[in-house]
């Protein structure tokens, strides 16, 4: 069987994924690259990696090179997958796509021009409790969706210079995603709100002045939903929450990202009185691990795996970083390329999830007015 040869750039959180991919039965070889090299030699040390590249360029030189993970910069993502593309190699890359319509316009080109894949490693759409969620709403337990509704509120206070002042729905994709694949359809307006103020300090590099931007969404199948997203300044928690409102059966996140998730199931009133019946219980979520190789089931949870019961595994320790997301985000990368089709967070996807949110800023910024978004 074929194996990919893979180069993961950018070892910050990056770094999160190099052992996963070094223990993927389908990865040939795994190279990482980094401008710190202090963070680029730990990481090789660890792993046994002896290959080094002096420069981002000599790692599109090189022909035994089949795939590039990209986990650098924001601001980097754009130029870097168009250029990962041109050289004829397969990219992932790390959210946001882009943070322009222009800058998803140009990757969707590349991608087709290339005929190499695109995947954005999204990691909401693979977390345990999204798993959950879609078991519920594809096996008709969750009844009608009557509406969807996502989160995600951060600190990004001493975070690099790139993220400050960055309109909050330029990364809006944690948010965006979950309630995009769960409406069986695409984002084709939106209109959304900025609120709040910011120090002068964060609002000169993009102009943003809102630390806090909520979203309503039109899909094509006439579903609505809403997202909300802060970045500076706001004192909430940390969360990437997801909330669906069906007919027979709710599911909204916890308080904190970690809490268990409030699932409330509805039933008749008996005795014919007024209103129904609704029932509330904190339900902890099953692991996800079995559409995984057995090499990369321990990485969804962050320790204490047990191969002989991976489900407990989940209670002993903590779900790894995002909930368990990232083996699932490398295995289905690589099995897209073993396998020559499309990964399921294609360009297409991850355009629509990334272009809401530019959109969605880009309303913020006329008071609300809706704007349509552009398929690719
Ligand atoms: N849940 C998620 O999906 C999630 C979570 C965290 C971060 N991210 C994304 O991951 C990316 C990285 O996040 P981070 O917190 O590690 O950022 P960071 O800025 O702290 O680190 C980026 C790393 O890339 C390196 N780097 C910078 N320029 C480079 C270049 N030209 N070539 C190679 N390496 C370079 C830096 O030295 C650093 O080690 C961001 O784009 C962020 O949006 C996604």
């Amino acid at each position: 069987m074929k194996k990919v040869n893979v180069a993961l750039v950018g070892l910050g959180f990056g770094g999160a994924f190099a052992e996963i991919y070094k223990c993927h039965p389908q990865v040939g070889s795994l190279t990482v690259y980094d401008t710190n090299k202090e963070l680029e030699d730990a990481f090789c040390k660890k792993l046994g990696i002896t290959k080094k590249y002096q420069s981002f360029q000599d790692i599109l030189s090189d022909s035994s090179i089949d795939a590039v993970h990209l986990v650098t910069p924001i601001p980097l993502h754009e130029d870097q997958t168009v250029m990962v593309l041109e050289a004829g190699k397969h990219c992932a890359c790390t959210v946001p796509m882009a943070t322009s319509l222009d800058g998803i316009r140009r990757i969707t080109e590349a991608v087709r021009k290339s005929g190499k894949t695109y995947m954005m490693m999204e990691t909401t759409l693979y977390t345990y409790q999204f798993f959950y969620v879609k078991e519920l709403v594809d096996s008709g337990k969750l009844g009608k969706i009557q509406f969807l509704r996502g989160s995600h509120y951060q600190d990004m206070v001493n975070w690099p210079d790139y993220w400050m002042g960055l309109p909050p729905m330029h990364y809006g994709t944690h948010a965006i995603a979950p309630i995009t694949v769960l409406s069986g359809s695409r984002i084709q307006r939106v209109g959304c709100f900025g609120s709040g103020t910011l120090d002068a300090s964060l609002t000169s590099r993009y102009g943003n002045p809102y630390p806090m931007e909520s979203a309503l969404f039109e899909f094509e199948n006439g579903m609505k939903a809403e997202a909300t997203r802060s970045l500076f300044e706001t004192a909430r928690q940390y969360q990437e929450g997801l909330f669906v409102y069906g007919s027979k059966m709710s599911f909204e996140w916890g308080f904190q990202d970690d809490e268990l998730p409030y699932i409330t199931t509805a039933y008749p009133n008996p005795e014919g009185k007024r209103g129904g019946i609704a029932v509330t219980e904190q339900i902890p979520m099953p692991n996800h691990y079995q559409s995984l190789p057995e090499e990369l089931r321990r990485f969804t949870v962050g320790s204490g795996y047990d191969p002989l019961n991976p489900q407990e595994s989940l209670k002993k320790g903590s779900a790894a970083g995002h909930h368990g997301s990232h083996p699932h985000l490398v295995h289905e990368f690589i099995s897209s390329l073993v396998e020559n089709r499309k990964p399921w967070i294609d360009e297409v996807l991850g355009g629509n999830i990334t272009a809401a949110g530019v959109c969605a800023h880009e309303s913020a910024m006329h008071n609300g007015i809706f704007v349509e978004v552009p398929t690719f």
